[in-house]
């Protein structure tokens, strides 16, 4: 057993690292405040080759592992945790769900192009009452001659009103329950898709989150993605990767967090010393820091799996909801190591806490990861 990385993960990292230092950390502040949307950091990544890491060369993508694209959400996100999420929702839902289930004309028209980051991809799922329950969801479509007639609502929706192309999931029979859920491409401008406004949010202010609205929404027959009822197997599998990618997005945070709380406590004087004699300091940097090399671990396991076609459903739903956890439980310390200091804006720690606490709730709920791994142990 080998824990140590490879020279070319180990480079990758590397690179990854500096370039969020470099060009993602220093406008991650004001993005916060402004909420603008990152667009200038997308193209960033496009232009490094970083909008479709582990896409095949023949598609547009880097060509690397599933690894390699983990490191990059984990230090995009310790630098700014809402350009992480709309990267991982472009490429493990966006540019996945086309590569595995889209037809060769659907590759061709899209693969290419969302992994050059020309086109950005989002993903939806969620509706106001099929939120954990995803196979309650309501949104219908109907065949009609060349088109599928979609009507219906989607919710907290990442990347709506910036994204090129939506994939989409709507019931053609609620009597089939899942086996009535089937996917769909919506490019951006069809007829009868409307975005609503963006939702007012704790964390991830620069992430652009909407509701999507159908309205008689025309969509070409050829943008079924994969087979009528065949949507939610797509979902679920999807979702498997989609969670490695939330979990590094955690693990991202998390660091950003332990980092800022080491730094602080080595400088602020209390008692005319720095706090990190303390040791009520000391205990609570110790379990960070052992927790964050353990959520590491699950997290890479996870991507381990995956590049090798391993079953990585549990793997995912542990790293995720312990990766996480922590970046929550990171974000809270951090706050209270800063003390004062760390309830103000003025400093980024408050802001590692608010971006952490989506990732409990997104791509499934801590809880609903809970159930996945008990399911699958219990088997
Ligand atoms: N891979 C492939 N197929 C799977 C699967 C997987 N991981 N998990 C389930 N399936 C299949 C099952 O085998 C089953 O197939 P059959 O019909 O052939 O039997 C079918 O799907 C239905 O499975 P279940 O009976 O297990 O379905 P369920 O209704 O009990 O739901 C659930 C299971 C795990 C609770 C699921 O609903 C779930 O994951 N809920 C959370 C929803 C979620 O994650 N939403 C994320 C929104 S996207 C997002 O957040 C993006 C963002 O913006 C950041």
């Amino acid at each position: 057993m080998d824990f140590t990385l490879s020279d070319e993960h180990r480079m990758m990292k590397q690179v990854f690292r500096e370039f969020a230092d470099n060009e993602i950390a220093p406008r991650a502040d004001e993005l916060d405040k402004s909420g603008e949307f990152p667009r200038e950091n997308l193209q960033k990544l496009g232009r490094e080759g970083h909008m479709g890491i582990p896409i095949p060369e023949e598609w547009g993508g880097a060509g690397a592992d599933f690894m390699s694209y983990i490191f990059c959400l984990e230090e995009v996100s310790r630098a700014c945790a809402s350009t992480g999420v709309i990267l991982a929702v472009h490429t493990s839902l966006g540019i996945y769900s086309i590569l595995y289930h889209g037809s060769q004309e659907q590759k061709e028209r899209y693969v290419t192009r969302l992994a050059a980051g020309e086109m950005l991809g989002a993903f939806a799922l969620s509706e106001p009452e099929a939120g954990s329950d995803a196979g309650a969801l309501r949104t219908r479509a109907r065949r009609d001659g060349d088109h599928y007639v979609l009507d219906g609502n989607k919710v907290w929706i990442t990347s709506a009103g910036e994204a090129d192309v939506y994939v989409v999931f709507a019931t053609m029979d609620p009597e089939k329950k899942t086996r009535g859920i089937t996917a769909f491409l919506v490019d951006k401008d069809t007829p009868g898709l409307t975005i609503g406004p963006k939702e007012k949010k704790m964390g991830l202010i620069a992430s652009s989150t909407c509701e999507l609205i159908f309205d008689e929404c025309r969509v070409p027959a050829e943008n079924l993605l994969g087979e009528e009822g065949g949507g939610f197997k797509i979902a679920m599998s999807l979702l498997d990767g989609g969670r490695i990618g939330i979990a590094a997005q955690g693990l991202g945070i998390a660091q950003a967090a332990v980092d800022a709380s080491l730094e602080y406590a080595k400088t602020r004087q209390q008692f005319n010393q720095p706090i990190a004699n303390f040791q009520a300091i000391q205990f609570k940097l110790a379990d960070l820091a052992t927790e964050l090399e353990a959520a590491r671990l699950l997290v890479y396991r996870a991507a381990f799996h995956k590049d090798r076609d391993l079953p990585c459903t549990r793997e995912a739903s542990m790293a995720k909801y312990f990766a996480t956890d922590l970046a929550m439980k990171a974000g809270i310390e951090a706050v209270q190591i800063y003390g004062g200091y760390g309830y103000s804006r003025e400093y980024p720690v408050e802001r590692f806490m608010r971006d952490a606490k989506v990732t409990q709730i997104y791509e499934g709920t801590n809880q609903i990861q809970r159930i996945v791994v008990a399911r699958e142990i219990l088997k």
